[in-house]
């Protein structure tokens, strides 16, 4: 029995090790799918109009995974009214919480600073992005803005601010605005202790 096991362990050996010396292609025992007819990028494509093996893929493809977003092309003015809806299936559990902390941390905390108030690295103390009033997430437009309308700056930008929408999934944008509503209220209620303690 020992005997058959062993012979067994070598002859499997002996199969992974003969493929070791790279000198042909290793065996193909199916090569139904291994040839394929694709073309490279840059191939010469006769039946293609323009002769180019990469062709412009038809009108409405919309790539895997990728979410078209409804209001495409609108300015933050011209959305009024037909902001996206913050999901049902978002709840402001823990798990959001952290999620929203740490992707607002990845890609706001550089401008708009670790709680919001608009003094990230790039703007203070290195200057490198000139300060602009609505950075200030509790004193700026931000405060007035409803959730779809921040959820539009985040997806497309708006005057100095630069677009998110290709960097951040639409689920992870609206636990942003959550997390961006936890500032603005720890924001207010600093506020307000300060005013009591006037
Ligand atoms: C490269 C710097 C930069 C980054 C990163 C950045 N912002 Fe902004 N943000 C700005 C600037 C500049 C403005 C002011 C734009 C304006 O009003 O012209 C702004 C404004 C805003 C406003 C107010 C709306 C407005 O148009 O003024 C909101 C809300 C906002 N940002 C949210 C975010 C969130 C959330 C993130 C992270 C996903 C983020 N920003 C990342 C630079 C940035």
């Amino acid at each position: 029995m020992n005997l058959i096991k062993n012979l067994t362990i070598l002859f499997l050996a002996g199969l992974f090790l003969g493929n070791c010396e790279k000198k042909s292609p290793a065996p193909q025992f199916f090569p139904d799918m291994y040839n394929s007819p694709a073309r490279e990028a840059q191939e010469l494509d006769v039946t293609s109009p323009d002769g180019m093996g990469s062709r412009v893929p038809p009108e409405g493809t919309i790539p895997v995974e990728y979410e078209p977003y409804e209001n495409d092309g609108l300015t933050l003015f011209d959305i009024k009214g037909r902001e996206a809806k913050m999901p049902s299936s978002i709840k402001m559990t823990r798990e959001t919480y952290e999620r929203g902390e740490d992707r607002y941390q990845v890609f706001c905390f550089p401008c708009h600073g670790a709680r919001g108030e608009g003094n990230g690295t790039v703007v203070s103390p290195s200057q490198k992005f000139p300060y602009n009033p609505n950075m200030n997430l509790h004193t700026g437009m931000a405060k007035t803005m409803n959730d779809g309308e921040i959820f539009h700056v985040i997806s497309r930008g708006n005057g100095q601010m630069p677009s998110y929408g290709s960097q951040i999934d639409p689920e992870d944008r609206w636990k942003i605005i959550l997390y961006v509503r936890k500032l603005q209220a720890y924001y207010d209620k600093m506020a307000q202790s300060k005013e009591g303690a006037k």
